[in-house]
């Protein structure tokens, strides 16, 4: 429980959603780039908004609780906070609220968050998700950690349907937990966390702009049982690899023959640029979330800058603006600095 007021530094990790073939359910957080954020609770009064927003950069996002990713995600911890607060009263035999030293009901609260956003919004690599999960833990932090990951997973949901029209997980899981993880179910949500061999991860963001409803709205909503069958190959066959430390069965199944042939077409040089970074000794990769970042794996530092440079190479030949990112898995999620 930290005390009315005082404000806690937050850093929330960019995440790669998809992980290729694992559409909606798989995902994994990096440690460059990621959001600074710093969150205060104070005593609300009277009938005062319970949160306010303040932008620390210049993407002018809403500040308006009920359009902010953020914002979304804090009123949904709210809504369960009584209900949470007489719970452990009641497992505890006291009264939580006492014992804890925070206000009893959530209409005694008030949020204030600052966003710095480092993830450019619209990027493909969980520029929302980071917003709404870092909101959500420094919260909880707060508050004296009252709910576990899997309820702060379910509140940053509400982030993303605020973003993307739908709630998903594959962002927020990693963004929280850390690491690579696979979302079994979203209703209700279960999380495994999977382990990895060292990865290496280079992203590069060519600088376009992929709505993710837009991504989400042209991909056909039937599929072949045939396609089906490679994809769940795919899948079963990456979470083996990450869990054998088999980077040729991890790379092997770094495909995608459901969404990528679809979306793909919204990113210039793709297929071009998948073939130059293969080349240049990756495992494999391909859309980062919906795009239009291109995330590629592999399993040297010295690997990853080379498909970096064949990266910058192709997009510098077209002419088109981009950013790229070496970096490696991050196994934290979002860190609290008290
Ligand atoms: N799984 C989501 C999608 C991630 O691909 O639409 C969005 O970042």
């Amino acid at each position: 429980m930290v005390p009315a007021n005082q404000w806690i530094k937050i850093k929330a990790p960019a995440t790669v959603a998809n992980m290729v073939c694992g559409f909606d359910i798989l995902g994994f957080a990096v440690n460059n780039p990621y959001d600074e954020m710093e969150i205060r609770w104070m005593e609300r009064l009277g009938d005062e908004p319970s949160i306010t927003i303040i932008n620390m950069d210049d993407y002018q996002l809403p500040t308006d609780p009920e359009k902010n990713v953020a914002g979304a995600a804090l009123l949904a911890l709210l809504e369960e906070y009584d209900e949470k607060l007489k719970e452990i009263s009641i497992e505890k035999n006291i009264l939580a609220a006492a014992a804890g030293n925070i206000p009893n009901t959530a209409a005694k609260i008030k949020f204030e968050v600052k966003i710095n956003k480092l993830i450019k919004p619209g990027s493909g690599v969980g520029s929302s998700a980071a917003s709404s999960a870092g909101a959500v833990v420094g919260a909880n932090y707060l508050i004296g950690n009252l709910f576990t990951k899997d309820d702060l997973v379910r509140f940053a949901m509400n982030g993303e349907k605020l973003a993307s029209g739908v709630k998903h997980a594959d962002n927020i899981a990693p963004c929280i937990f850390g690491g690579v993880t696979l979302v079994r179910s979203i209703f209700p949500l279960e999380v495994v966390a999977l382990p990895s061999p060292q990865l290496f991860v280079t992203i590069v963001h060519p600088q376009i702009e992929v709505r993710t409803a837009d991504a989400r709205s042209i991909l056909r909503q039937k599929v072949l049982l045939k396609e089906a069958i490679k994809q769940w190959g795919n899948i079963a066959g990456l979470v083996a690899g990450l869990m054998k430390s088999d980077y040729d069965l991890i790379g092997r199944s770094l495909e995608d023959v459901i969404i990528e042939p679809v979306r793909s077409i919204l990113i210039p040089g793709f297929d071009e640029l998948k073939k130059v970074c293969k080349q240049a000794g990756a495992l494999g990769g391909g859309i980062s979330g919906s795009g239009p970042s291109i995330f590629m794996l592999s399993k040297t530092k010295e690997i990853a800058i080379s498909v970096e440079k064949e990266m910058n190479q192709l997009y510098d030949g077209i002419g088109l603006p981009h950013h790229t990112y070496v970096t490696t898995i991050n196994q934290t999620g979002v860190e609290v600095e008290a």
